[in-house]
């Protein structure tokens, strides 16, 4: 599997209404082109042999998608995990820290509001100060 790059993204390689000035892709961000059609691809070739797709060939696909993003990103692809979102990948990193009365949990003002809360919980959990 490879992977090809291409920066930086210009509004062209998405299919955004060109008259908006798109700036959440936290919330619900919008596909570039590219990834918009592979990932349509690959629903075609789920689709086809549902059966077949998700019960014999699902984890050789996953472990050579891994493959590819851990040679990306020069690491080994056992050190790569997949969570389903921002969100629980954060909140596993979070959970990981080990946070005590008079520490300091530093986050901005951009923050959203899952992380608010789950920064809210931890320092509640741990005495530390957000
Ligand atoms: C601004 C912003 N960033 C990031 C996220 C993360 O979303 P998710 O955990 O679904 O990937 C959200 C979700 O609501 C968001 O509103």
């Amino acid at each position: 599997m490879t992977f090809t790059y291409q920066a930086p993204l210009s509004k062209e390689l998405f299919l955004l209404d060109p008259d908006v000035v798109f700036l959440n892709h936290g919330s619900f961000g919008a596909t570039p082109r590219p990834v918009f059609e592979k990932y349509q691809r690959w629903q075609r070739e789920l689709e086809r042999q549902p059966v077949e797709f998700l019960g014999r060939r699902f984890n050789g696909l996953m472990h050579a998608a891994r493959a590819a993003l851990a040679a990306f990103v020069h690491t080994e692809a056992g050190n790569l995990v997949y969570v389903p979102n921002a969100t629980t990948g954060l909140n596993i990193v979070a959970r990981s820290l080990r946070l005590n009365p008079g520490d300091e949990i530093l986050a901005t003002d951009h923050e959203y509001g899952a992380l608010d809360r789950t920064w809210r919980f931890h320092g509640l959990k741990s005495g530390a100060l957000v």
